[in-house]
Order: C-alpha cells, then sequence, then structure tokens
C-alpha cells in the first residue's frame, strides 16, 4: 500500500470506500474515504477509525508503521459509525489504549456499543502530550452532532476536525492540490447537505479558532481530501456559512403532464433574460444533493409543483421537507404551479417554504390545465420579474 505522510510521524491510515453511492440522505456518486490519523511519538495515538467493515484495511495501514497492539491512544472525534465502526475491532487488537472522546462522544459510544472503554473526557484547551507532539482539544459540538471534537496537533500545527471541511469523494490522491476542483464541488455539497443548518455555529467555531492564535497549516478532515491550503476551505466556509450567494436562480419543479415543467422553461428562460445564470431541475430525474449545492450559492429559488388531490405534489413535498431541516440562509424564493379543477399547491408550498426561512414572494403563478401561449407569456414575464428583484 502506498503510505502517506502529513508530516514527521503524522499517517494518514484510512480507508477508501470506492462503492458509496449514498450515505443518509445524501448521494455520493463519488464514494467516499474514512479518514483515519496515526499519530507517532513517544506514544502512539490513533485520531479516529473507519466504518464498520473496512477495519482490516485501516489496520492493514497501521501495520506498515506500527504493530497496532502498540497504540496507547485512541481519540474518538465523533461517534457516527462510519467513524467509530472499527473500534470494537481495534480495541479487542490495542487492550490497552486508553479511548479519549467528549462527554457527548462518551454517551455516544455507550449507545452505538454498549461500552464507551472508559474513555476520557476532554474538553476544549485540554491537550495530551506524547513526547515530541502534542496534541490539543476543540469541543465543537453540533458540527454536526453533539459530540463532534476537533485535534490540533501544536507542532505540526495540523487540524484533525472530523467530519467539517470534509467531501465524499473516493481517490487514491490523498491531498485536495491533487485532484483539482472535484474536491471544492464536493466540498459545497457536504457543506449544503450536513453543515449548512449549523452554519451560525460554523461561523462561531472559526472565529474561536482564530482567537486561540494557533496557526493552522493543514486541514485533514475525516472524509475525502486533505486540505494543504486551509485558506482555501475556511474562506469557503465562512461565505457559505453567512448566506452570501452569486446571481444565480434554482428552478426546482416536478410535473404531471408537462404543464408545470413548460411554465418552469419558460421562467428560466425569463430569468436567463436579465442575465441571471439559472439552473433547472425536475425534481424527479434529479439529485437532491446537487439541488441543495445549487441553492446554496443561489439568490433565489423558484418552486414549481403541480395540485394533486387539493395538496402539493408529493416529490415536491418531499423536497419542502428536505428544506425545512437544512434551512438554508438568506434566501427568496417564487411559487408557480398547474392545477385540473381546483388548485392548492401552490398556497402549501408558500407556507412551508416560509417555515424553511426563505423570504418568499408574494405574487406567485398558477395555470388550469395546459398554458395557453398567453400564459406561457406571463410565464416568461414572471421569470423576468424574479430576476429583476433579486438583481436589487
Ligand atoms: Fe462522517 Fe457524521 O459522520
Amino acid at each position: 500500500m502506498v503510505k502517506v505522510m502529513l508530516a514527521e510521524g503524522v499517517h494518514w491510515v484510512g480507508a477508501i470506500d470506492w462503492d458509496l453511492r449514498f450515505c443518509g440522505s445524501y448521494s455520493t456518486p463519488r464514494g467516499t474515504t474514512y479518514n483515519a490519523y496515526l499519530v507517532v511519538g513517544d506514544k502512539i495515538v490513533l485520531v479516529d477509525t473507519v466504518k464498520t467493515g473496512f477495519e482490516r484495511e485501516m489496520l492493514e495501514r497501521i501495520r506498515e508503521i506500527v504493530d497496532p497492539v502498540e497504540i496507547d491512544y485512541v481519540i474518538c472525534n465523533h461517534s457516527e459509525f462510519d467513524h467509530s465502526g472499527a473500534m470494537p475491532k481495534l480495541m479487542e487488537i490495542a487492550k490497552h489504549a486508553k479511548v479519549i472522546s467528549s462527554k457527548a462522544g462518551k454517551v455516544g459510544l455507550q449507545k452505538h456499543y454498549g461500552t464507551d472503554w472508559n474513555s476520557t473526557v476532554v474538553k476544549t484547551g485540554d491537550e495530551l502530550s506524547i513526547g515530541s507532539k502534542s496534541l490539543m482539544f476543540i469541543e465543537a459540538p453540533m458540527l454536526h452532532w453533539p459530540d463532534n471534537l476537533f485535534v490540533y496537533l501544536k507542532e505540526d500545527r495540523i487540524l484533525m476536525p472530523n467530519d467539517a471541511f470534509g467531501q465524499h469523494i473516493a481517490t487514491r490522491q490523498r491531498f485536495e492540490d491533487q485532484v483539482g476542483a472535484a474536491a471544492m464541488d464536493e466540498a459545497a455539497k457536504y457543506f449544503a447537505v450536513i453543515v449548512s443548518p449549523y452554519s451560525s455555529l460554523v461561523q462561531r467555531k472559526i472565529a474561536e479558532i482564530e482567537g486561540m492564535g494557533i496557526r493552522v497549516d493543514m486541514i485533514a478532515p475525516a472524509h475525502g481530501v486533505i486540505w494543504r491550503d486551509p485558506a482555501k476551505i475556511v474562506e469557503a466556509y465562512k461565505r457559505w456559512s453567512s448566506g452570501e450567494s452569486d446571481l444565480k436562480a434554482t428552478v426546482v419543479f416536478d410535473t404531471m403532464w408537462g404543464s408545470t415543467g413548460r411554465m418552469a422553461r419558460e421562467i428560466a428562460r425569463g430569468i436567463e433574460s436579465e442575465d441571471v445564470e439559472v439552473r433547472v431541475f425536475n425534481i424527479r430525474n434529479s439529485d437532491l444533493s446537487e439541488i441543495m449545492k445549487e441553492i446554496l450559492d443561489s439568490k433565489v429559488i423558484v418552486v414549481g409543483s403541480p395540485t394533486l388531490n387539493r395538496d402539493v405534489y408529493p416529490s415536491i413535498g418531499g423536497f419542502l421537507a428536505f428544506l425545512r431541516g437544512i434551512r438554508p440562509q438568506r434566501k427568496k424564493a417564487a411559487v408557480f404551479g398547474s392545477y385540473g379543477w381546483g388548485g392548492g399547491a401552490g398556497q402549501i408550498v408558500r407556507e412551508e417554504l416560509k417555515k424553511a426561512g426563505f423570504d418568499v414572494f408574494e405574487d406567485s403563478l398558477s395555470v388550469q390545465y395546459v398554458p395557453t401561449d398567453e400564459e406561457l407569456k406571463k410565464c416568461f414575464e414572471f421569470g423576468k420579474s424574479v430576476a429583476t428583484r433579486v438583481k436589487g
């Protein structure tokens, strides 16, 4: 196996999951990695493990450096299965290893495995010295679970923040500068789907770490590639968490007999005619995670639903429920749709968008059965009007 060193005595010993296509509600077309790091000083520390089923790959990588029996400390930054799943197997081998976690991490381990391996609880500012190296702990609750902990290697100036700053990408390269634009593309999707509900905490945590006066030369997350230029991802996190957006609209719709789809296309043409970038998604053929990534840097979303049985179309209902959980920051929204003999979807979409925190335009567009040429012209004008309003 190819050995990867982040610094002298700091090794990547994770696993590559080439096959993963879904992680919870999140699509992962590029797969992912589960990153574990071995820090070797006078003592041997393993920072995080890997998902259940990948124990062998991690242990083989560790064996190329040390005998896993010799591991002194296992730091559990996050008890979710993709990072702690290999702990039962590892702890059978590294029998004398001490486990370190946050207070909530200790509870998480108990709940997942029926044991926390008598873990030692650490809090922000606590340190573990292993001779030539010292590790400092920073609590990071709700980024994205209550138990999240960051580890900072003081001498090497490496931050290991677990899920934060990660991306779902399986590659044999370990560093962001080796994979090009794919890393930032996946990092944006990861932020949009996993991290963005906690945007205010992201801002506070970045400010807190900057305020600590520590220098970070490398960010080594628990998924994907490692950032050798940390400013790149830190600045992106600042921008995304602030709700800052581009002059861009995302149109999301479903259609039963094609009417709402025709409306969507005309609205998009109207938006585009005002020189506002637009992306259009028929939700039935689209990847929800990709849609969330597009919404992340859009000023406005335009949502279209047919009325079915006096209610919103089921696929759009699911999308709105997902949006309610994510609550994108500082976005505007507009609503359109079609109906047969009784409307109602538009009002439901509007209310759901408000619950998700959107600033919803008062006017909307609704067409009975099939849009006429005149109504399609109105759709075009509606798109122009949405664009003009977001241009401010
Ligand atoms: Fe990568 Fe929250 O687990």
